[in-house]
């Protein structure tokens, strides 16, 4: 279902309104403390819709209000709500077989998972470690980096996410305030150097900001403790910061140099969300390990981390006495749907992306050229619109959530509206998108 909003009530609507109180008085506090936060930062109501289900780019709340979702799911609907060809192909397996035996006795589609995930890397040799979330693959990466060179410090960067479980968190540099209160239980050294932006306001000072990242980055590797370099090819909750083209190739020679891994988090980039199935791979960068996550099961819970030869052989050491496993990791269902999200995302959906993408961040930069404070950026379907303040992101947001669009706020700042609709969207919602921006952001100058 590809249509266009429909707002029967202001959202949140009544039914919205006692669900959240429900639900507040029984999850974590923090959520409704950020709630609150943000309703002062931005002077409008937080109060957040409850979903009743979703079709294809469209989601229904429970007060029957219909939204285009430019978010779909954190970027992991890369196929849409369902019904689509990785629910379908879930739900055939689920018939068969439920749940095979993990890491002991394997089902058939986690070997033909696996050896498509495998076949994504470059080289011959490539190994496949399977997860549930986008953390579980960052975590695999970092156990490898640690196993295959010995080292157990990293270098990541500052704006990058990489989940909140405790190794991904310990390499998460979006924001302090994630990992302050844990510092003393996070085991990974890590230095944080700055993400350069292609987009910086002039070009000498992209090279500036170039040379900053690149001289920490390899005054961090000079300590000789660093067994991996982490890095988003593009920072996705970070706000939608691309960095310059010579980035990864010069970070690919400072691992090298320095006898560390180069692991590249695809969770949210990946699978076609920038236009291809793999960003690095696409810009001529092979790393030592590809993370996949969100999109890769089209919905159903499944990540990978996926290495060259060379570094995932060090698994073997200790007589395999050493492993990584999870009890469902590799269940069939989710080997099922990665295996027909990868078919549907190479066969069409990633240059579909990259199509459609381009067209939509050209229609939202021309319409947003008057708002001087505003900056458009983006690649395929993940494009960031980076307003005055956080505080205004969140009302600009919220005045699309009353106009029917679903849409996400991000950036180090939170001043970037994050928009990553599915890569099956249609093209006239996009666009139906671009003036009700406008209208939002001018709204708020008013
Ligand atoms: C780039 C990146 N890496 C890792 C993660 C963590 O994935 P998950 O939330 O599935 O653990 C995210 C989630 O937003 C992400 O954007």
């Amino acid at each position: 279902m590809n249509e266009l909003p429909e707002v029967k009530v202001a959202p949140p609507g009544p039914r919205s309104r006692e669900l959240a109180s429900r639900l507040a008085s029984v999850e974590s506090p923090a959520f409704e403390a950020r709630r609150d936060a943000r309703a002062q930062a931005s002077r409008a109501d937080q109060g957040p819709i409850v979903y009743a289900r979703g079709r294809g780019s469209n989601v229904v709340d429970v007060d029957d209000n219909r939204y285009v979702d430019l978010t779909a799911g954190f970027g992991a609907l890369i196929l849409g709500h369902g019904p689509n060809v990785a629910l379908e192909a879930a739900r055939a397996a689920e018939d068969e077989l439920v749940l095979a035996l993990g890491d002991v006795y394997a089902s058939e589609l986690k070997v033909r998972a696996c050896e498509a995930l495998a076949a994504l890397f470059p080289e011959p040799g490539a190994r496949v470690m399977l997860g549930l979330s986008g953390a579980d693959a960052i975590t695999c990466a970092l156990k490898t980096a640690a196993l295959a060179t010995g080292k157990v410090a990293a270098v990541a960067f500052e704006g990058a996410y990489h989940g909140l479980s405790y190794g991904p968190l310990a390499v998460c540099g979006l924001s302090p305030s994630f990992r302050e209160p844990f510092a003393a239980q996070l085991g990974v050294p890590v230095t944080f150097a700055p993400y350069p932006s292609r987009d910086a306001d002039d070009a000498d000072d992209a090279d500036v900001e170039l040379d900053e990242s690149l001289s920490a980055v390899r005054a961090a590797l000079a300590r000789g403790d660093a067994g991996a370099v982490v890095v988003e090819p593009m920072l996705g909750r970070g706000g939608c910061v691309i960095p310059p083209s010579t980035f990864l190739p010069a970070l690919r020679s400072l691992a090298d140099e320095a006898g560390a891994l180069l692991v590249v988090d695809e969770i949210w980039t990946g699978m076609g969300r920038t236009g291809a199935l793999v960003a690095c791979l696409d810009a001529g960068v092979v790393p030592d390990v590809i993370c996949l996550g969100k999109g890769l099961g089209g919905g159903v819970p499944i990540s990978a981390c996926i290495g060259r030869a060379g570094a995932m052989e060090a698994w073997a050491k200790h007589g395999g006495s050493t492993i990584h496993t999870g009890t469902h990791f590799g269940a069939p269902p989710a080997c099922a749907a990665a295996l027909a999200t990868l078919d549907a995302v190479g066969s069409s959906l990633a240059d579909r992306a990259a199509e459609i993408g381009a067209r939509w961040l050209e229609e939202i930069a021309e319409a947003c050229a008057p708002f001087e404070r505003a900056r458009v950026r983006g690649k395929g379907l993940m494009i960031g619109v980076q307003l005055g303040d956080a505080g205004e992101a969140l009302a600009v947001a919220r005045a699309l959530l009353g106009r029917g669009y679903i849409v996400l706020t991000g950036g180090t700042r939170g001043d970037t509206l994050t928009l990553t609709p599915p890569l099956t969207v249609a093209p006239e919602l996009l666009s139906a998108f671009v003036p009700e921006l406008t209208a939002a952001i001018e709204r708020g100058t008013a």
